[in-house]
């Protein structure tokens, strides 16, 4: 081989060495970005995943199960108002427009309507007892029925007890 012969191949050598090495900078370098970008995912792959998971043995009305949502809350919220009846009011003429004067009204089952005739006697009991059977409920003489709380449990005692007051105050 001549001189110029190695001179070439050396420093061709040194240029075959010098891209070799840019290269693997290179292969390194993508392989770091590479770690750096998260992984796109494929919406395909995250339907399939929500399907998997997915509750089984859900029931769902309408589209989303709005319709089910609305009816718990619905529920909810009148088993909260059913807590305190009538927003809590303690007007007896509130209760007992809206309760009591379904019987005391019109006298059905043997209910003494608010004639001051129906009560005199009733009213000699005191107006602890009369407090008590509108409370706890009570048939009397009469053989009526006066379910307890007039039938709905939600009214507190002081509510009957206003309620009562205001029937013995309105008597005719
Ligand atoms: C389902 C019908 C009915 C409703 C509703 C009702 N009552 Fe009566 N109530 C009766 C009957 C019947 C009697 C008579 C019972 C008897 O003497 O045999 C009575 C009797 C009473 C007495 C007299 C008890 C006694 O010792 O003589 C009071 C006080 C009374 N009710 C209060 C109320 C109040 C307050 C309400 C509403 C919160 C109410 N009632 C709702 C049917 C009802």
């Amino acid at each position: 081989m001549r001189n110029y012969d190695l001179e070439f191949l050396k420093h061709f050598s040194m240029v075959i060495g010098f891209l070799v090495v840019v290269s693997l900078a290179l292969l390194w370098l993508a392989h770091h970005l590479n770690g750096v970008i998260p992984p796109e995912v494929s919406p395909s792959a995250v339907r399939a995943t929500q399907a998997r998971i997915a509750p089984a043995g859900d029931v769902y009305a309408g589209a989303t199960g709005a319709a089910s949502q609305a009816a718990a809350a619905a529920a909810a919220s009148a088993a909260a108002a059913a807590q305190v009846a009538y927003d809590g009011t303690m007007d007896g003429s509130v209760i007992f427009g809206n309760l009591c004067t379904g019987c005391h009204t019109s006298g059905a089952g043997n209910a003494p309507t608010m004639d001051k005739a129906h009560w005199a006697a009733r009213i000699t009991q005191g107006t602890e007892t009369l407090y008590k059977h509108a409370i706890e409920g009570y048939t009397g003489p009469d053989g009526g029925i006066m379910p307890p709380k007039g039938g709905n449990p939600a009214l507190s005692d002081d509510q009957v007890k206003a309620t009562v007051d205001w029937m013995l105050g309105n008597l005719k």
